[in-house]
């Protein structure tokens, strides 16, 4: 933790605040600022770190791209996202030529890879600021830097160990958040370009982590979400001493705190420990991401996942054994390098037996720098679509059976929002992560109903308010 460098950072929160006033001004109106996120959970919290520091210097946020101020918050951990925003900075330019004021700035994963930063530095000239996930603390600085500089702000560094905390946010719901324990990635994984753009593996000290979720208690969030690339190994290289359920066991004690979830679970690291406390726990919710990625041993080897098959398979079962009602989900791979049909089959037999309740399935992008981007036995397109669309298949199978499995249930759901689709429905959260749609307005957002599921959409529910 550094409080000096927050305060640094407030002091250039009032400089650039200076140019937003001037600009307002120039413009007549409140400059406007759009955050855009791209990947997972970490960098939706990250955005919830930038949008507080726009809001803090004077910008009103808004969803339009069409604004005064856009941001891409980026992720490469697949290809199609970095493509992704490729596309959608020719739009930014179309804006930016209408509006001369505009900046555009681009951070995050995707900015740690020097071949996407020499890209936009040869071809996307319109970009006014460029940083990676190491120095996101600077945001305010940078944004100083940019409006006192005629040329593109390009500031990358390769690992830091700095920790602010104490800086502005603005969360995206009052009544939930994400919460780091940890930054970065040690296991490398042979596919994953995470351990080389996010750094090494990094864990907050628990005093901290406990002094912010309180804070955000207070706040009137009742819903955390404790984030890390691997929240099973918390605590390793911290002085104390502390594990990863300990932790939870003390995030659990906090008043107002009603529901603990986390992300992302390893594995090979899933402890009894965090077994036991999950199972004794009204709290911390019935939902775990355990992520495969592949039946087969063979390539579970190639891709130093540190487990087997039937590890997994045994682990899945020990923890469905102690937390009845628990929900399974799970990513999963399909493409690596000498992948065969048969391999495949050992994927899909996993997911038969384990009954995941719902599996996100990747098809595994090349990325630069990885161990098996160099491998030889990259597989060839049409199989791994073939293969793909089989796993698919099964997931999709086994999830719509699962599902109904609560039909007729009355369960608890936080309700997070009117439904988008049909204003006279709400839409809530159960302990599970499943959603459920049911009559109710706005009053309700941010509080905890009984719902009874009446019936079950393959991935979601329709219910009735209990009272
Ligand atoms: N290709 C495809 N999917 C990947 N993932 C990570 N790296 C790659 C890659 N190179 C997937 C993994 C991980 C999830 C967040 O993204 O399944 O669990
Ligand atoms: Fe990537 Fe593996 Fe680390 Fe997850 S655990 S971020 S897949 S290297």
């Amino acid at each position: 933790m550094s409080n000096r460098e927050a305060d640094l950072q407030f002091e250039y929160m009032e400089k650039a605040s200076a140019f937003v006033d001037e600009l307002a001004n120039t413009l007549g109106r409140i400059p406007t600022a759009c955050v855009v996120t791209f990947g997972c959970q970490m960098n939706a919290r990250d955005s919830e770190k930038l949008s507080g520091i726009l809001k803090k210097i004077g910008y009103e946020l808004i969803d339009s791209e069409n604004a005064d101020f856009v941001i891409y918050n980026t992720c490469t951990v697949r290809d199609n996202a970095n493509q992704k925003v490729y596309g959608r900075l020719g739009v930014l330019n179309g804006y930016k030529k209408k509006n001369p004021h505009m900046k555009i700035a681009l951070c995050g994963c995707m900015m740690q890879e020097t071949s996407a930063v020499e890209r936009i530095r040869e071809s996307y000239h319109f970009v006014d600021l460029i940083f990676g996930t190491h120095n996101i603390y600077k945001f305010a600085e940078l944004i100083y830097t940019m409006f006192v500089s005629d040329s593109m702000v390009v500031d990358i560094v390769d690992g830091n160990d700095k920790i602010v905390e104490e800086l502005p946010t603005e969360r995206k719901y009052p009544f939930k958040s994400g919460v780091n324990i940890m930054y970065g990635c040690n296991n490398f994984c042979t596919y994953c370009i995470v351990p080389y753009v996010r750094g090494r593996e990094k864990s907050r000290e628990p005093g901290d982590i406990i002094r912010e979720i309180e804070k955000l208690s207070k706040d009137g969030v009742t819903e955390i979400m404790l984030l890390g690339q691997n929240v099973n190994s918390y605590g390793r290289g911290l002085s104390g001493g502390i594990t990863f359920a300990q932790l939870l066991s003390e995030v659990e004690r906090i008043d107002g705190i009603r529901r603990i979830r986390f992300m992302t679970s390893h594995p090979k690291d899933l402890s009894e420990e965090l077994i036991s406390v999950m199972a004794g726990s009204d709290k911390i919710c019935r939902h775990l991401h355990l992520p495969l990625q592949a039946g087969s041993d063979r390539i579970l080897k190639a891709m130093n996942r540190n487990y087997s098959k039937e590890k997994y398979i045994a682990l899945a079962a020990r923890i469905k054994d102690r937390i009845p009602d628990i929900s399974i989900t799970t990513d999963i791979m399909v493409g690596f390098p000498g992948e065969t049909d048969k391999d495949v089959d050992e994927t899909i037999d996993v997911v038969r037996k384990v009954q995941f309740d719902n599996a996100f399935t990747f098809i595994y992008s090349k990325r630069n720098g990885t161990p098996a981007a160099a491998m030889e036995n990259q597989v060839e397109e049409n199989v791994v679509k073939e293969n793909f669309d089989r796993v698919l298949k099964c997931v999709q199978e086994t999830a719509r059976m699962r599902a109904k499995r609560f039909e007729g249930r009355t369960m608890e759901a936080l309700v997070e929002g009117v439904n988008e689709n049909d204003s006279t429905l709400v839409t809530g959260r159960l302990s599970n992560n499943m959603l459920v749609h049911f009559e109710g307005s706005n009053e309700l957002i941010g509080r905890y109903v009984k719902v009874s599921l009446d019936e079950c959409k393959g991935f979601y529910y329709l219910g009735r308010k209990v009272f």
